[in-house]
């Protein structure tokens, strides 16, 4: 038996193994609660909701964690205070270890850079003035300091590394592209900064099935390639089969169950997600997209 390891293993990993790394991301006991509208008025507080009630989850390096859950259920306000876009009224969100509230300067511009967020308009985000690659070009230049023959050279790869061959699409204004090609652009945009993570609110919901299933795909793709960890918020249990490791479901502000694709969805213990499954079709199980 090897000597007993007594150096140093970084990010908390206990030598037997027994203990998983520091989480990339990790959300402990977040609430956000919003003033209901028409509550409030002269002298009166407003009565507040939870829209986020007590929710933790850790997602690990390389790691694909779906975030599942009916409308209005708080998927997209988890994801907006783990991204550090909206303060928790309770509770912290750690970046490999760190309070993100703690996160100042050069801290906290990293951790805008390794967290990127894709949502399901983010293609119409995109300047209308800026032909794509101008629009890709800004976060090589501003977050990692490319002078502009690097830049370009990097647009040209993350264009056909989303599908979009550069000497056809780099010219092209946000408005001679079709919504799946601009969605594309998006994600290239978000891959210009190198993150660690991408947050996807819904990326697919707005395309049709068959560019639905080619964007997944080259999600599922730079995830293997790139070695990108993805916090997905989805309705689609189809996305979830094809893309997940682990399954948040969520219920009214908070997580209802949780665990491995294969046993949440295999033996859902929640009726929530058992009606879930119930309304959701059985996908192609020749398709397989899981890198
Ligand atoms: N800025 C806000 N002010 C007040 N209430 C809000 C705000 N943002 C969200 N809410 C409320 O919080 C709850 C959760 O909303 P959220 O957008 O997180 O749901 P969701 O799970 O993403 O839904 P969907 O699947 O429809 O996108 C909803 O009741 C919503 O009305
Ligand atoms: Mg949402």
């Amino acid at each position: 038996m090897s000597a007993p390891m007594t150096t140093h293993l970084g990010s908390g990993q206990d030598p037997h193994g027994a203990a998983r790394p520091t989480p990339l991301l990790e959300a402990c006991d977040l609430v956000q609660r919003f003033p209901l509208r028409g509550t409030g008025g002269f002298l009166r507080r407003p009565r507040l909701q939870a829209a986020v009630d007590g929710v933790s989850l850790a997602l690990y390096p390389g790691e694909v964690v779906a975030v599942v859950g009916e409308s209005g259920s708080g998927k997209t306000t988890l994801g907006r205070m783990m991204l550090g876009l909206l303060t928790p009224t309770e509770g912290r969100v750690l970046y490999q270890g760190q309070d993100i509230a703690g996160l100042h300067g050069e801290a906290w511009r990293r951790f805008r850079r390794d967290v990127q967020v894709v949502f399901q308009d983010t293609g119409g985000s995109l300047n209308p003035r800026h032909n794509i690659g101008h629009s890709i070009a800004l976060p090589l230049r501003h977050n990692r300091d490319m002078d502009a023959v690097s830049a370009a050279a990097e647009v040209d790869r993350l264009l056909d590394a989303v599908g979009l061959p550069a000497t056809h699409f780099r010219e092209r204004l946000p408005s001679e592209l079709s919504g799946g090609q601009r969605q594309r652009v998006g994600i290239a945009r978000a891959l210009a900064s190198k993150p660690a993570l991408i947050v996807a609110d819904e990326p697919v919901s707005a395309l049709d099935v068959s560019v639905r299933a080619q964007i997944l795909r080259l999600m599922a793709d730079l995830r293997a390639r790139e070695g990108l960890s993805y916090l997905f918020i989805t309705h689609d249990l189809g996305v979830v089969r094809a893309l997940a490791d682990r399954v948040v479901v969520m219920l009214q502000g908070r997580v209802v169950e949780s665990g491995t694709v294969d046993a949440v969805l295999g033996a859902p213990r929640h009726d929530y997600t058992r009606q879930l499954l119930a309304a959701t079709p059985v996908p192609d199980p020749s398709q397989p997209l899981r890198a």
